[in-house]
């Protein structure tokens, strides 16, 4: 293991686990005002009357009318209103804010307002949806001739369900208005820059109106990306017509019925296969974005750049399309689009192979890429492959090949056994040309006198570590102890813009630009003065240059690799289905903490399990959704843990610092394809088509197979 590798105690560990760190719900509340949202109650009306009921002296409700700005909240489009306009679009839609000194006050008054609707059709069913938020199609080779010319064509249809992000820590955000006239939002976020756009957006002031702080957040695997901007915007208009500060804590049933989530599909494959080898493949991808654009324009990018999985496919067209259901908006998820076609194509590939009569991972193993080869959008694999190593490191330690033939096999007996494998990447870093042409981030380091050195970067801890893994970046480059670096919880008013906390980039990208700024520093370093660094993020040299146009190019400059394989044991009498070990390969690069890197190795691997196995949510013929609690959303709690063997295999990253990697999506993306695969084994070899597959789906195959 290398130095920077060896694992150190995080830097916010004592705070957190002793309960010291304040959350946004954690400040003290004298003279802070609580904010209530009013949500639609019906999927798709126009508003005809707001009714309130008489409000007492120091109660205030807030609406669109309040906005003093644009009542458009800037995310990727900004078709997503701070408050409802004549119209609700979901259940749950904030219509406006009941504001006060006594939450229980607030509640009452909250549950007394009237709203008369004017319903309207709401549309429900993804495959009835018609409007049309993104459509992106490419492809390369001849797809005529290769389905022409083929022995056999197989079309399957693979369906995947919502995921809820589940953060420990609700959605949570306050508004201050200060003395000097700007407003200062603090909240639980990822990304404080898109807040701080947003905000000035609606309140239609400057850069010096408004400033943002990260709070210490509990929790975001995506969740916290945009969803933060909306009721950032909510509170500050709050807070600006009450001229007091204002905080709206979500309670969870609000969070889990009404904040994004990841993306529903409906994805159909129609594969040419010629003389036992893959020849084309034409992918038709559907995601329902819910009522709001949001994040669905990159989230849809990435599944479709991954819709031909790890695989070499020479003729390839690739449609998708992000389409508005009356439903709550969904966003950004681990993995961000990718889980969803790596699902599909990985069961894809499986059932072929077992028409043709082959072992599917030997199937897999022909159709894989290599260093050299071309990407889906024609950009090229610059960086050494190792998955053909990685899968053998999983084989050695669960006897992959071997179990996977003999459960193969015909079974018999109450319980019943399957494993299977997926095999896939993560893109590191933004899609495309958004680290070039959008975030441009700049980092900077703050020597102090007395030689401490400050961090000023915009990435927000979020429990991966970057609070930590920074600050060692930095030490090791200057050769100072850990202590005498310190990375604060950001606030826009102290730090540059090094883009927001997503796509797995701020270790790779903000962590290589911090370490050359700690090389600068360095090089000037002269004692007892007070010193400042600043550095510019440029593209590596290598890149084929993206183009979103015609997705031709480079969409990432490398790849993080990941090998799953599950093995489950499923009782035919009850349905229940027990992972009885999940072993993973992860190629992260160079880990910055041994720690950090296996903790997001084993729980992004425990929430793919979760994804593709229980967590299962969805709406009612009005649109609400019905999972609103955890024991109505199930999640794996401690006793659901699996025999969990993570490996790291390290391919050094030139680029990024010590070779480092993207890392934080990655082991998320394979679970539901693994998973799946060893129930269909396990349920003597049908063929299943989506994700999550519970125990009444499992209950529903052994009962029409009569297993
Ligand atoms: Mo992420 S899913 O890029 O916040």
């Amino acid at each position: 293991m290398k130095e920077i590798s060896c694992p150190v105690v995080k830097k916010d560990h004592g705070d957190k686990v002793s309960g010291r760190s304040l959350y946004v719900g954690d400040y003290d509340g004298e003279g802070v005002l609580t904010g209530k949202l009013l949500h639609a109650k019906v999927a798709h009306a126009r508003i005809v009357e707001v009714s309130l009921p008489e409000l007492p002296q120091g109660y205030l409700y807030v609406d669109r009318n309040d906005v003093p700005g644009d009542n458009n909240v800037n995310i990727v489009k900004d078709d997503t209103p701070v408050y409802a306009r004549e119209t609700v679009e979901y259940i749950g839609e904030p219509i406006g804010m009941v504001v006060g000194p006594d939450p229980k006050e607030v509640e009452r008054l909250l549950s007394e307002i009237q709203v008369t609707y004017e319903e309207l059709e709401p549309v429900l069913d993804l495959r009835k949806a018609s409007e049309v938020f993104f459509h992106y199609e490419y492809g390369k080779g001849d797809l005529e001739a290769a389905f022409a010319q083929a022995d056999k064509v197989y079309e399957e249809e693979f369906e995947t369900g919502y995921q809820e992000q589940a953060y420990l820590e609700t959605q949570g955000m306050m508004a201050v208005p200060e003395a000097d006239g700007r407003m200062f939002v603090h909240g639980s976020m990822q990304c404080i820059y898109y807040v701080k756009g947003a905000v000035m957006r609606a309140l239609g002031c400057g850069p010096d109106g408004v400033h943002i702080l990260q709070d210490p957040t509990g929790g975001g695997f995506g969740g916290k990306e945009a969803f933060p901007s909306i009721l950032a915007c909510q509170v500050a208009v709050a807070a600006h017509k009450a001229q007091a500060p204002v905080r709206c804590v979500f309670d969870r049933r609000e969070d889990l019925e009404y904040t994004s989530k990841r993306h529903p599909s409906l994805c159909v494959y129609k594969v040419a296969v010629k003389d036992g080898r893959v020849t084309a493949m034409d992918i038709d991808v559907k995601f329902n974005g819910g009522a709001y654009t949001t994040l669905s324009a990159v989230v849809l990018q990435r599944g479709l750049i991954c819709a031909d999985g790890v695989y070499n496919i020479e003729n390839l067209h690739v449609v998708g399309e992000a389409l508005k259901t009356n439903t709550t908006p969904t966003g950004a998820y681990r993995g961000f689009g990718a889980p969803q076609t790596f699902f599909a194509v990985e069961l894809m590939m499986d059932h072929i192979a077992r028409d043709l009569g082959v072992d599917s991972l030997e199937f897999k193993e022909a159709h894989m890429v290599k260093q050299g080869d071309a990407t889906s959008t024609s950009g090229m694999y610059h960086f050494p492959v190792p998955l053909p190593a990685m899968i053998d490191e999983v084989d050695r330690a669960c006897d992959f090949r071997r179990k996977h033939k003999e459960y193969a096999k015909p079974q018999t007996g109450r319980y019943r056994r399957g494993i299977g494998m997926s095999v896939y990447f993560h893109g590191a870093g933004f899609t495309g040309a958004g680290e070039r042409d959008t975030i441009k981030a700049v980092c900077k380091l703050h020597k102090y006198p007395d030689g401490t050195v400050e961090i000023l970067a915009s990435n927000g801890e979020i429990g991966q570590g970057v609070r930590t893994t920074f600050p060692k970046i930095v030490a090791r480059e200057l050769n100072l102890p850990l202590e005498k670096v310190y990375y604060d919880q950001p606030d826009t008013a102290r730090v540059p813009d090094s883009g927001p906390t997503v796509a797995s980039r701020s270790l790779m990208i903000v962590g290589e630009l911090l370490r050359r700024a700690a090389i600068q520093l360095r090089d000037k370093w002269v004692d007892g003065e007070d010193q400042m660094v600043e550095e510019h993020y440029k593209e590596p040299n290598f890149m084929i240059p993206f183009s979103l146009e015609d997705f031709h190019g480079d969409a990432y400059p490398t790849y993080a690799w990941g090998v799953h394989a599950i093995e489950v044991e499923v009782d035919t009498c009850t349905g229940r289905s027990q992972v009885l070990g999940a072993t993973g390969s992860f190629d992260v690069g160079t880990p910055i903490d041994y720690n950090v890197v296996m903790g997001q190795m084993e729980g992004g691997f425990l929430q793919g399990i979760g994804y593709a196995s229980m967590e299962h949510m969805n709406y009612d013929n009005k649109g609400r959704i019905r999972n609103n609690s955890f024991s109505d959303y199930l999640i794996p709690t401690t006793r659901d843990v699996p025999n969990l063997n993570c490996i790291l295999h390290v391919e050094e990253y030139p680029d990024g610092p010590y070779g480092a990697k993207g890392a934080g999506e990655l082991p998320l993306v394979g679970g539901p394809g693994a998973y799946v695969e060893a129930l269909e084994q396990a349920l003597g070899g049908v063929k299943l088509h989506h994700a999550p597959f519970t125990i009444e789906d499992t209950m529903n195959v052994i009962l029409k197979e009569g297993l």
